[in-house]
């Protein structure tokens, strides 16, 4: 009885790791497959209302890039009509012959990764997207509208993300014409993207064109680029 009882509780301990690691084995890292695009500042390009000092509407702080903008703030740039936007806009220069002069991509598969976090009253702001298409002026728009995710203004990706960070994965396959969405590792969308481009990634907050709150604020960390080999 003893015996049987503690062969009993050894199965169960068995089992319990082979079911962790059934478990583990279905979570697929999104970024197997690509080798890291090494970035510093020098690929970042920042984007703010024109009018108004960097440091006002962005900090960089123990590894998190903060970025906030207010609704009736003015756009990057004089004479544009786009929402208003603290931004980086992704440079992807590298000391590896194989990007050399090759600012943006327009071929391949690429991907953003980055750890995000949206406070509560944040809405009606697009908080990364892919630049660039053969229709439109982007690929990709992911947008925060009352704690979901958003593909541009409707299609939900994901729910619940207020205050607290959550990873975002997002690949662009543009020879295959896909975009895909992780959060969390978790494959949550995926969608034919609007042609190839003269593409590049962006971070930060952007106002949608409606039902957009006053403060509009983004913290992210861990942002990096990969390439499929
Ligand atoms: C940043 O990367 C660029 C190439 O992309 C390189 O020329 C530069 O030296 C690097 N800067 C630092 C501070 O590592
Ligand atoms: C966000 O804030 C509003 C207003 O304070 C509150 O009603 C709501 O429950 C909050 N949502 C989350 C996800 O915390
Ligand atoms: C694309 O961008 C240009 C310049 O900002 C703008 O005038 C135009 O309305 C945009 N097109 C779309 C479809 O958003
Ligand atoms: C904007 O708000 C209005 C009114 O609540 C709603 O009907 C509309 O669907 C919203 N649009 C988006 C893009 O969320």
């Amino acid at each position: 009885m003893q015996a049987s009882y503690r062969h009993m509780l050894l199965f169960l301990v068995a089992l319990i790791f082979f079911l962790n690691d059934a478990h583990m084995a279905s979570v697929v890292d999104p970024i197997y497959g690509f080798v890291e695009v090494m970035l510093n500042e020098s690929n970042f390009e920042y984007q703010k209302p024109y009018d108004t000092p960097l440091f006002q509407r962005y900090i960089y702080q123990n590894g998190i890039h903060r970025f906030w903008v207010y609704a009736d703030d003015k756009p990057f740039r004089l004479g544009s009509n786009t929402q208003p936007r603290t931004e980086i806009r992704i440079l992807v220069i590298s000391t590896t012959p194989l990007f050399l002069d090759s600012p943006d991509y327009t071929s391949g598969v690429w991907q953003f990764e980055g750890v995000a976090f949206i406070p509560n009253g944040t809405s009606g702001a697009t908080i990364v997207q892919i630049h660039g298409a053969a229709h439109g002026n982007t690929t990709s728009l992911l947008r925060i509208y009352n704690g979901e995710m958003r593909y541009y203004s409707t299609q939900v990706i994901d729910t619940n993300l207020y205050d607290r960070w959550f990873k975002v994965n997002l690949i662009h396959d543009v020879d295959g014409g896909k975009v895909t969405v992780f959060v969390d590792n978790k494959k949550k969308f995926k969608i034919h993207d609007q042609g190839p481009g003269l593409l590049y990634f962006k971070f930060g907050v952007y106002g949608a064109p409606k039902n957009i709150s006053y403060y509009m604020e983004s913290r992210w960390k861990d942002v990096k680029i990969y390439k499929k080999c």
